[in-house]
């Protein structure tokens, strides 16, 4: 039996940065972002969209009548909870007319939504006539004028576990290196997260390699057998360095190819920035729906990287009915009807908060078009609104 991902869907808020106007105004040479890190463009969260709110607008795309009912399983991964206690798996379930799943969310950096993608794999290989919900949604937060600020972002992408997937089977070999080190973190206390930038790197790469080496021995595969590697990107540049460090073992052809379905896979966060849990999920649906090379049959490599850290190597085959899974040209158009903000936009936005102490507060949703939104708060309860 098949199991993988059904289907895919995409949100991100309708707001962004640009990043060379960013660089001018923080005195940075603009190709530094633009090259040297490889971000064009980063999303800008309004206060009416938090990890709750763009999970739900994510997965409104993929739930259909045909599978709504068979959700047994909803996984919230990010590292934007909104609550210490409750999942926000919960508000998401009510916000999308889901009733008596196991629902709940997994915390591990970016690795999330593959913990919860490994999970529902586990899940419906026990309930086949089920499928799960698996949902990465996060906003990265670094602050104002730090290292990090360029390598922010905000959305969310949610993924369809099934039997019998028509998007991308998964295979059962997969390679996992963890380890605990103090690369990224971000304690309670604080909104902002802590990141030692060129350690955090390093990491990146070493544990790449490492799960690269271990998937090669498992299975004896070589390079020469993916059509396309994606990455967990933090920013575009971060995953080419990993590529990098393994090109060599392809054919001359095989790199210009690979090198290709990478630039492919980079497209969206170009624009977006970086989701967290989302970010690998976003760079293989960029893929999917840039490229004009791939075909059924083809296998895909995937690289999940989560600070702290864990890292895993897996892969999927690309199913014969793949094409009519995907919505490029509904995501491309999301994009491009975004808006872009002012220096002074953002810098409010980025600090506007809720309040702490209970109090009232209502928030302005004139600029905000989502169908899912957080009107306000009252008392220390968030005010969840599905407005379509
Ligand atoms: P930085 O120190 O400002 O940048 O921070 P830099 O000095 O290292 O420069 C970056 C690149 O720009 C370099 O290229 C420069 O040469 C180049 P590289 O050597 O890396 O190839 N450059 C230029 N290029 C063209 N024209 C120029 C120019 N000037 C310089 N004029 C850093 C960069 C990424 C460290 C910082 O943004 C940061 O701390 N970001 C947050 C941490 C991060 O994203 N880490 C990635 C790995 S950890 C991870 O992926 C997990 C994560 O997603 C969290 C989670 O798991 O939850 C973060």
């Amino acid at each position: 039996m098949q199991i993988g991902i059904d289907k895919i869907g995409l949100f991100t808020p309708n707001t962004y940065l640009d990043l060379v106007m960013l660089a001018n105004a923080r005195g940075v040479d603009p190709d530094k972002y633009t090259i040297g890190i490889g971000q064009d463009q980063m999303a800008i969260a309004p206060l009416s969209q938090d990890s709750v709110t763009m999970a739900a607008n994510a997965a409104r795309e993929v739930l259909d009548d045909d599978n709504r009912d068979s959700i047994g399983l909803l996984i919230l991964g990010t590292e934007s909870g909104i609550d210490q206690s409750k999942a926000g798996a919960l508000y998401v379930q009510r916000l999308l007319g889901l009733k008596n799943a196991r629902a709940f969310e997994i915390k591990e950096a970016c690795y999330g939504a593959t913990a919860g993608l490994m999970t529902a794999y586990d899940f419906v290989t026990a309930h086949p006539n089920q499928k799960a919900l698996v949902i990465g949604s996060d906003i990265a937060r670094y602050g104002l004028d730090t290292p990090g600020e360029v390598t922010q972002g905000a959305g969310a992408v949610a993924m369809i576990v099934s039997a019998a997937p028509h998007l991308l089977a998964l295979e059962p070999a997969t390679a996992i290196h963890s380890d605990d080190i103090q690369d990224f973190w971000r304690p309670n206390y604080s909104k902002e997260a802590f990141a030692r930038g060129k350690y955090s790197t390093e990491q990146y790469i070493e544990f790449f390699q490492a799960t690269w080496a271990d998937y090669r021995a498992q299975t004896g595969r070589t390079i020469s057998d993916f059509k396309a590697l994606t990455f967990h990107l933090p920013y575009t540049k971060m995953g080419l360095k990993a590529l990098r460090t393994i090109l060599p073992e392809a054919t001359e052809a095989e790199q210009a190819q690979l090198l290709d379905r990478y630039q492919e896979s980079t497209l969206y966060s170009r624009q977006i920035g970086n989701i967290y849990t989302g970010a690998l999920y976003l760079g293989f649906l960029s893929l999917l729906e840039h490229s004009t090379q791939l075909v059924a049959g083809d296998r895909i490599g995937l690289f999940s990287y989560g600070s702290g850290a864990i890292s895993e190597f897996f892969t999927g085959i690309l199913q014969p009915s793949f094409e009519k899974q995907l919505a490029g040209a509904d995501h491309k158009a999301m994009l491009a009807a975004r808006r872009q903000l002012t220096m002074p936009e953002y810098e409010n936005q980025f600090q506007a908060e809720l309040p702490e102490d209970g109090s009232e507060y209502e928030i302005d949703l004139a600029m905000d078009n989502a169908p899912v939104i957080l009107k306000g708060v009252k008392e220390h309860e968030r005010n969840y609104q599905v407005r379509i």
